[in-house]
């Protein structure tokens, strides 16, 4: 594989599994030094090693990414160990289900934190390092930030908000020659361990999704590496992602009617048997 990222430091966010490590293990095979980054220390360590075994140079900057000073913490951290940051991808995110009426007020806090605040505290607290290098800052969207999804109401609005917060990013930072891109990824492949919260803020497992054509982490991982080499502002994954983003823009009573006649199927999933993870509310 070319070394194109040689010489790079990139942080991912969110990276002990996932789209998040495959991406941190793409980077690296393109030459990149890849700082990772997790809550669970412990986990995170694990991948660490994984991924140095493999060859790889990585640091490990366990941090919760919904407060600042534990993110200024992580970025100073990350600069200290390279002398410079390049490239940040915003990719932690969490997912939670259930309507609007049963979701509790907690969870719907907790949304917010990671999944905007998550993003937008990374992006200040790396833009003075990243703007040294002309580097890229990334946000991890989704499919689901094009339309209201039912039973993901939540979800999709922060996955909508880092589309006005990537274009405002875009236009202050373009004097300062920082690349933005944002990428809306489609269904993919899981972690067998990836959990989701339920409407009360329980941890449960996200059961493998049946019936739904997904996208591998190392597709992704692709897609978004070449995205920050051609320096693009925005990219959609999948054939069905690329479909949605014309149509909602163009015709968006078509996805209304999408969604109005599979309204059973998003329920029944969104109210599938958790499996829980354990007793432990909000983590
Ligand atoms: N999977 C899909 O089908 C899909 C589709 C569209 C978009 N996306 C987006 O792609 C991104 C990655 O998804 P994924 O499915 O790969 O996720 P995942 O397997 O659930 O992994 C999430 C990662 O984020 C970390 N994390 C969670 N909260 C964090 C916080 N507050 N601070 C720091 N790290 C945190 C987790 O570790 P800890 O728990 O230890 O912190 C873990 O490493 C997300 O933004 C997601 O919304 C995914």
């Amino acid at each position: 594989m070319k070394k194109e990222f040689q010489d790079k430091v990139v942080l991912i966010t969110g990276s002990s599994m996932g789209i998040g490590k495959a991406m941190a293990s793409h980077f690296a095979m393109r030459g990149a030094k890849v700082a990772i980054n997790a809550r669970n220390a412990e986990k995170l360590g694990r991948t660490a090693k994984e991924l140095r075994q493999e060859g790889f140079e990585i640091l490990e900057v366990p941090a919760d990414v919904s407060v600042w000073e534990q993110v200024e913490g992580m970025i100073t951290s990350v600069v200290t160990h390279f002398g410079q940051l390049d490239i940040l991808i915003n990719n932690a995110g969490i997912a939670t289900r259930g309507s609007v009426e049963n979701v509790s007020p907690e969870v719907f806090q907790k949304m917010v934190n990671v999944n905007i605040l998550g993003s937008v505290f990374p992006s200040k607290a790396a833009m003075p390092y990243i703007s040294k290098q002309s580097g890229s800052i990334i946000f991890v969207s989704s499919i689901a930030a094009f339309y209201g999804l039912p039973y993901n109401g939540i979800y999709s609005s922060t996955k909508k908000a880092l589309t006005a917060f990537s274009e405002s990013l875009r236009l202050e930072t373009k004097e300062k020659g920082i690349h933005v891109g944002i990428a809306y990824v489609s269904f993919t492949e899981n972690d067998p361990q990836k959990i989701i919260l339920d409407s009360d803020g329980n941890r449960i497992y996200l059961e493998n999704r049946k019936g739904i054509k997904k996208q591998s982490p190392e597709t992704v991982s692709s897609i978004i590496s070449n995205m920050v080499l051609m320096r693009r502002n925005s990219v959609s994954l999948s054939f069905m992602g690329k479909a949605l983003n014309f149509i909602h823009r163009i015709f968006p009573g078509i996805i209304k009617m999408i969604y109005t006649r599979n309204m059973a199927t998003i329920k029944a999933q969104s109210e599938g048997k958790p499996r829980y993870v354990e007793a432990e509310k909000n983590k």
